[in-house]
C-alpha cells in the first residue's frame, strides 16, 4: 500500500448518493461543475460517489491536490485521454512512464526562457494581424464577433508560427475548426461508460474520423515543408524551434530517434493543448472585464502609463502586474482545464482514506478554486487577491501551494506554462490598448465544461475602437 500523508488510521468516505444504476453519471454528464460544487458544499472535502458501476473519489483540499501531483504522483496515472487517442496518440500528454520521461526531456527545451523571449514578437504581430482584421470589420459595418472564435483562432495561429514556424493563414480557420471538433467528441465520449467503439460508422464517429483526417493534412503539409525547406534556424536545428528539434530527433541515425508516428503526435498534442486553453483564458478575461468596469479602467491606465499606445515587449511584462493579475484571477473563476482525473496505481491513503487501486480520483481547479476557507467571498471577481503572487501559476504568497493550480502542478504540470502566460498577457495588453469588447446584450453567458471550460454558445462581442 502507497504511503499516503496523514497517518495510519482509515476514516469513512462520506459517499454521494445517486440513482440506481448510474450512480452520479447523469448528473456528471449534465452539470459537472454543479455536481462537484455540491459534493463540497454538502459533504466536504473528500467525497466518492459512482459513476455507472466505477468508483470515483473528489479531492478538494489544496493538500488532496498537492499529493496526487506533486508528492506521489508516480501513483496517479493519467485518465480520459484515451477518448483523444485517435488525435493526440501516445503525445505527451497522454503517455506515461519511460516514454512520456524521454518526451518531455525532448520537448521542455523548446521553452525555455531565452527561447521564449525571442517568441513575443510573433505573438504580438499574429495580434496587429487580427486587429486589423477587426478594422476592416468594423469599417464595412460589421461591429459583433465572436471573442471565442477569434482568441481560438489567433492561439492557434501564434503556436502554429512560434513552435512550428507554420503560418497557417486560411489554415487556422479549418484546424481549429477540425481540432474542436475533435475536442468536443472526444469530451462526448469521455462522458458515457458505454462507448461505441470508434470504428463503427456512426454520425459521430464519422465527424470524429473527418476532423483527425483534416489535422493530418495539415501535419503532413508542414512537415513536408519544413524537410523541404530545412531546419528553421540554418544548420543547427538544436537551436532552431520546436519542430526542428522534433525532427531532428526523428531522423537521429543510433536508432533511438522517436518514430513518424511519434511525430505526428507530438505536433498534435502540443497544437491542442496549447490552443484552445489560452483562447478560453483570453475570451473569459474579456467577458470578466466587461461585467467589471472598474477593473477594465485599472487595466486601461496600466497600459497607458506604462505602454503609451506602443504594443508591448516581453521586457514590459514585469512591469503590468495588474495585466498578471487581471488573468490569475480570470483562471481562478474560469480554469481553462476545469478538472483532472487519475488512476490509481496502487492503493493509496489519502487524508487518511484508503482508496484502492484501480480507482478514479478527480481534482478540480473549478472547485478548489472557489474553496470558501481559502477565498473570501470566492465568487466575486477581484484581480486585487493576486497583487503579492509573482508567478502566473502560483497562489497568493500566503496560501497553499495548490490553492490555486490552473496549469496542474509537479512533474505533469504544464510544459506551455510559461509559453501561455506571456501569450496572455501579451494579446491582452494588445487588444485592450486598442478595442474595448462588450457583450452583446441579452446574451446568457454559461460556463459549459468540456475539455476546457468554454462559454456555451460562444462569446459574442460588440467592438469599440479606442480612439
Ligand atoms: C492558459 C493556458 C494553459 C493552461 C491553463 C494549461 C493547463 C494545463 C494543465 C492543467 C495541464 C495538465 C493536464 C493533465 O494533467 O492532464 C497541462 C499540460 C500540458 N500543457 Fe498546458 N495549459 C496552457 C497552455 C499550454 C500551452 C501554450 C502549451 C504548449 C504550447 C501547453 C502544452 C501542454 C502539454 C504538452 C501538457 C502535457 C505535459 C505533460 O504531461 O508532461 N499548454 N496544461
Amino acid at each position: 500500500m502507497g504511503s499516503g500523508y496523514s497517518g495510519t488510521a482509515t476514516r469513512p468516505v462520506p459517499y454521494l448518493r445517486g440513482t440506481f444504476p448510474f450512480g452520479c453519471a447523469r448528473e456528471m454528464r449534465a452539470d459537472p461543475l454543479g455536481l462537484l460544487l455540491r459534493a463540497r458544499a454538502d459533504l466536504g472535502d473528500l467525497v466518492k460517489m459512482h459513476l455507472g458501476p466505477y468508483p470515483i473519489y473528489m479531492l478538494f483540499r489544496p493538500e488532496h491536490v498537492e499529493h496526487v501531483l506533486q508528492k506521489n504522483p508516480a501513483n496517479y496515472l493519467k485518465d480520459g485521454y484515451e477518448h483523444l487517442e485517435p488525435m493526440v496518440g501516445h503525445g505527451l500528454i497522454s503517455s506515461e512512464g519511460e516514454l512520456w520521461r524521454r518526451q518531455r526531456r525532448l520537448i521542455q527545451p523548446a521553452f525555455h526562457k531565452k527561447r521564449l523571449d525571442g517568441m513575443a514578437r510573433t505573438m504580438t504581430d499574429a495580434t496587429e494581424a487580427t486587429l486589423d482584421r477587426w478594422r476592416e470589420r468594423l469599417r464595412a459595418g460589421d461591429d459583433v464577433l465572436d471573442a471565442n472564435a477569434e482568441m481560438s483562432r489567433l492561439t492557434l495561429e501564434i503556436v502554429g508560427r512560434a513552435l512550428f514556424g507554420s503560418a497557417l493563414g486560411g489554415e487556422a480557420s479549418r484546424g481549429e475548426e477540425a481540432l474542436s471538433l475533435v475536442f468536443r467528441l472526444g469530451f462526448d465520449r469521455a462522458g458515457r461508460f458505454l462507448q461505441i467503439p470508434f470504428g463503427v460508422p456512426t454520425p459521430k464517429n464519422l465527424r470524429y474520423r473527418r476532423g483527425i483526417r483534416d489535422m493530418d493534412e495539415i501535419v503532413r503539409s508542414m512537415l513536408e515543408a519544413r524537410r523541404d525547406a530545412g531546419p528553421s534556424n540554418g544548420e543547427d536545428p538544436m537551436g532552431g524551434d520546436l519542430l526542428d528539434m522534433l525532427l531532428a530527433a526523428h531522423e537521429t541515425g543510433n536508432g533511438e530517434g522517436i518514430s513518424e508516428k511519434q511525430l505526428r503526435d507530438e505536433v498534435l498534442t502540443i497544437m491542442g493543448a496549447g490552443y484552445e486553453t489560452t483562447a478560453r483564458t483570453l475570451c473569459w478575461t474579456f467577458y470578466l472585464l466587461d461585467r467589471h468596469p472598474e477593473a477594465a479602467r485599472g487595466l486601461r491606465d496600466e497600459l497607458g502609463h506604462i505602454l503609451g499606445g506602443r504594443t508591448p515587449t516581453v521586457e514590459d511584462l514585469p512591469r503590468l502586474p495588474y495585466t498578471r493579475m487581471v488573468l490569475q484571477e480570470s483562471m481562478r473563476l474560469f480554469p481553462p482545464v476545469w478538472g483532472l482525473s487519475r488512476r490509481l496505481k496502487e492503493t493509496d491513503r489519502v487524508d487518511g482514506a484508503r482508496i484502492p487501486r484501480g480507482n478514479r480520483v478527480i481534482i478540480s481547479a473549478y472547485v478548489t478554486h472557489r474553496h470558501p476557507d481559502l477565498w473570501p467571498e470566492p465568487e466575486r471577481f477581484d484581480p486585487e487577491r493576486f497583487r503579492d503572487a509573482t508567478l502566473m501559476d502560483r497562489p497568493p504568497r500566503d496560501m497553499p501551494r495548490y490553492a490555486y493550480f490552473p496549469f496542474s502542478g509537479g512533474p505533469r504540470g504544464c510544459v506551455g506554462v510559461n509559453f501561455a502566460a506571456m501569450e496572455a498577457a501579451l494579446v491582452l495588453a494588445t487588444v485592450a490598448q486598442s478595442f474595448t469588447l462588450s457583450v452583446a446584450p441579452g446574451h446568457h453567458i454559461k460556463p459549459e465544461p468540456s475539455f476546457t471550460l468554454r462559454p456555451s454558445n460562444g462569446l459574442p462581442v460588440k467592438l469599440h475602437e479606442i480612439a
